[in-house]
């Protein structure tokens, strides 16, 4: 099993040595935690996608220190750079046209001519970026289609020798992956709902946002995602026998996303709850309805896709 180390001077100049060589660690941000590599070094990146068993036309995240980093890889029309300047560090990823001259592996962007980058406000994470100095690709720490990792022992459990090194940076303050929006030009549009929220995205650019169609899309948003073992079904208000209930709000469960109906909080807890209910192993998981508003609807998002998930595998 992998060393899961506190964050330490000592920790962190450990991760950055194994990063300089080529390896990969378990990497804490604010959303999930992240299987990190140099994004320079296609044949790291490689062992991302075989870690995960990840399909090579689902292209990666490169996380960077910031605005000024980020534009050595990425252009940013006007309306890119407010949004990176109103959200970074943070929840926020931008799709944006990848420069030529950028240094990132062509595995990294599955040969798109866009790229994927954010800025983690994660301290460790940020430190990890700092002292390394070079983008950091990172997907989320989990094998392909299963469950997004919000605390080290998820990623230790999920990818056992493939990583030497977890950062543990405790429970993930967020816990849902990032929020995805491509500029094109001065028009954002939204590939993944997340943190960030689109009320957040709006009020920032002052113009409503676009909706993803056919021909925009994120690769990684047509896949099945996050199956728990058991068939999941949403919108509950009682269990039956043989379910696992995951309440919110004034509908009780085994384990509770908010018992205040606190929308952050179940933000936070949502993967954890999925992960308790897998450890129960009963037949079915069952959870509550949760409202369609704001942050509502990142934890929505991720539902359905679970539920999708838990019914099309085996
Ligand atoms: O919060 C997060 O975003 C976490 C942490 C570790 O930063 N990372 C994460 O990575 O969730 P991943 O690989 O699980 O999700 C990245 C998403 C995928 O849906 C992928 O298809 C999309 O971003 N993506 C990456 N590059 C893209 C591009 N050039 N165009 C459209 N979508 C892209
Ligand atoms: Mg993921």
């Amino acid at each position: 099993m992998p060393d899961v180390l506190p964050i330490t001077e000592d920790s962190i100049e450990q991760a950055v040595a194994i990063l300089k060589n080529g390896g990969l660690i378990g990497l804490p941000t604010e959303t999930v935690y992240g299987l990190a590599t140099d994004a320079t070094d296609g044949e790291a990146v490689a062992g991302i996608f075989a870690v995960k068993n990840r399909p090579t036309f689902n292209p990666l995240i490169s996380h960077v220190t910031g605005l000024e980093m980020a534009k050595a890889h990425a252009r940013f029309s006007p309306l890119a750079e407010a949004f990176a300047e109103a959200f970074w560090p943070g929840p926020l990823t931008l799709v944006l046209p990848k420069r030529r001259e950028s240094a990132i592996h062509p595995l990294v962007t599955a040969s798109l001519d866009t790229i994927a980058i954010r800025a983690p406000g994660h301290s460790a994470a940020r430190q990890v970026l700092h002292r390394f100095g070079r983008p950091i690709a990172a997907p989320s720490a989990n094998p392909s289609g299963k469950l997004s990792p919000t605390r080290a022992r998820h990623v230790a459990d999920g990818l056992r020798d493939a990583v030497s090194l977890i950062l543990d940076g405790g429970p993930c303050a967020i816990g849902l992956e990032s929020t995805v929006l491509e500029i094109r030009g001065e028009r954002a549009h939204l590939l993944r709902e997340g943190a960030v929220t689109r009320e957040d995205l709006e009020e920032a650019s002052g113009a409503p946002l676009l909706e993803a169609d056919e021909r925009i899309r994120s690769p990684g948003q047509l896949l099945a995602h996050y199956a728990p073992d058991a068939p999941l079904r949403l919108n509950a208000t009682t269990p039956t026998d043989d379910e696992f209930m995951i309440g919110f709000g004034l509908i009780d469960g085994d384990a509770m996303l908010s018992s205040s109906g606190n929308l952050q909080e179940a933000a936070k807890n949502l993967f954890d709850c999925l992960a308790e209910a897998n450890a129960a192993g009963t037949a079915a998981i069952a959870v509550a309805p949760i409202p369609e508003k704001g942050l509502g609807r990142a934890i929505n998002d991720r539902l359905r896709r679970a539920a999708t998930g838990s019914q099309a595998s085996p």
